[in-house]
């Protein structure tokens, strides 16, 4: 008779995370509060996009902001990753309404009383209207004009702000305000691109500065979106010649210009991988269409490629400071791709620290789904699914409570933060056919 096949070594131990880690989810402003009338992609949206991608009503959470808090306190999160939309609170140059100052102290002490660590943004994307009229970020005078916001909104709600962002993506703002140019302001000029990108730098280092001197024990940096970048020819030189420069000028420029001594902490959002080509047609490198291979990709043709978040979390190591992933999702409607997604991923960052990264926190794009900017609502990030429709219904009748569902995937990660890391059970949701239902019963059914 054949003996007992050998066990696995670490059967039944969980992928154990450092204690403390924070775990969570990010949203932003304008991506899931509606009504940001002030701002300049609410003016864009009404004159360039179609009806069904403005962002209108959104999901509501200005309205619904503690119904989501609640849903991502009893999902088991410990902290939250949101954004504050300057043009509510600076709706006309220099006038700062309190009433909506008031509405985010109400928004950051509700995040309090739950006991969230919160990590706040100051800008993700969106500008006031007013700001956008003067030029915008190619406005040399535009760091002024932030530090205005900076200094005004800071004394009012950093005793509920565990850790500032000041800027969201500078380089993908340039990259689609300027460098694709489809989003505001939609001018495609490379030097406009490079005096715009040299003011957020010199916003940051000012923000970084005051944000210190008002409340001096605070951690602040930035959310960058890094990508990781490979050759599409194995052993071709410029291919790798390319993948070095890539790689500095998106990754690393940011933290040059501002100089890293102005970075507290490394926020990680991490979407893309992408293979660099000489196709022979131009002088120049292009970035392979992944949606034209064979690998697996995203509702947003976005290729899933774990390996990358660990190459970049290594990469980033060498600057010795902590890393929070400050974003990393999925778009789908499938959602037994977003629980292989989250395993994945968070099987790299444990393999990561494993081999010495200083990761402290990880926080899943997104809360809920969002207006994905210009793609509208179709491309689904959300560990809770939000019913647009129902949505708008119960916003009509007053009954303001169906249209949040949260995924099953919610619950593999409420299951994995309980463990502080990734229990063995789970592992078998990477197995094909396997149910989230099958595997965590109880918790699905509570
Ligand atoms: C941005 C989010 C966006 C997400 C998915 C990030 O680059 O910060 O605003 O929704 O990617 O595209």
């Amino acid at each position: 008779m054949d003996s007992d096949p050998p066990k696995p070594k670490h059967d039944h131990e969980a992928l154990i995370f450092p204690e403390g880690f924070l775990w969570g989810a990010a949203t932003s402003a304008f991506q899931v509060e509606g009504g940001n009338i002030h701002s300049d992609w609410w003016e864009w949206e009404q004159t360039v996009q179609p009806s069904e991608k403005r962002s209108g009503q959104a999901a509501n959470q200005y309205e619904l902001y503690e119904q989501d808090f609640h849903l991502a306190k009893s999902l088991g999160h410990n902290s939250h990753r949101l954004s504050i939309e300057w043009s509510r609170i600076e709706p006309e140059e220099g006038r700062f309404d309190q009433i909506e100052i008031d509405h985010y102290v109400k928004v950051l002490k509700k995040l309090k009383e739950l006991n969230f660590t919160v990590m706040l943004t100051l800008h993700h994307f969106t500008n006031p209207a007013w700001f956008a009229k003067k030029g915008g970020w190619e406005n040399f005078n535009a760091p002024n004009y932030f530090e205005r916001y900076v200094k005004k909104i800071i004394p009012e709600i950093s005793e509920y702000v565990d850790f500032w962002i000041t800027i969201n993506e500078p380089g993908v703002l340039i990259w689609g305000g300027y460098l694709a140019a489809k989003w505001p302001p939609q001018k495609k000029s490379k030097w406009k691109a490079l005096k715009a990108y040299w003011n957020l730098s010199q916003a940051h280092k000012k923000a970084y500065k005051t944000i210190h001197k008002i409340t001096p024990k605070t951690r602040v940096g930035i959310a960058n979106n890094l990508s990781s970048f490979d050759t599409f020819h194995h052993h071709s030189i410029r291919e790798g010649i390319a993948e070095w420069f890539l790689d500095v000028t998106n990754n690393h420029f940011f933290y040059k210009l501002t100089g890293i001594n102005t970075h507290d902490f490394l926020g990680v959002n991490y979407y893309f991988n992408n293979y660099i080509s000489f196709n022979g047609e131009t002088r120049f490198p292009s970035l392979v269409d992944v949606s034209t291979t064979k690998k697996d990709v995203s509702d947003l043709g976005w290729e899933i490629y774990p390996e990358g978040i660990f190459d970049i979390i290594m990469d980033l190591s060498d600057y010795h400071l902590p890393i929070y992933i400050t974003e990393n999702g999925l778009a789908s409607t499938n959602d037994d791709r977003r629980v292989r997604f989250l395993l994945n991923y968070l099987k790299e960052i444990y393999h990561a620290i494993q081999t010495g990264a200083d990761v402290r926190g990880y926080f899943h794009w997104s809360l809920v789904d969002n207006l994905e900017l210009a793609d509208g609502f179709t491309p689904r990030f959300g560990l809770v699914e939000i019913d647009y429709e129902s949505l708008r219904a119960s916003s009509a009748s007053q009954n303001k409570t169906q249209s949040r569902k949260p995924r099953p995937s919610s619950y593999v990660y409420k299951e994995i933060i309980k463990h502080n890391g990734i229990p063995h059970d789970l592992l078998k949701l990477l197995g094909h056919g396997i149910k989230v239902e099958d595997v965590l019963k109880e918790d699905i059914e509570e």
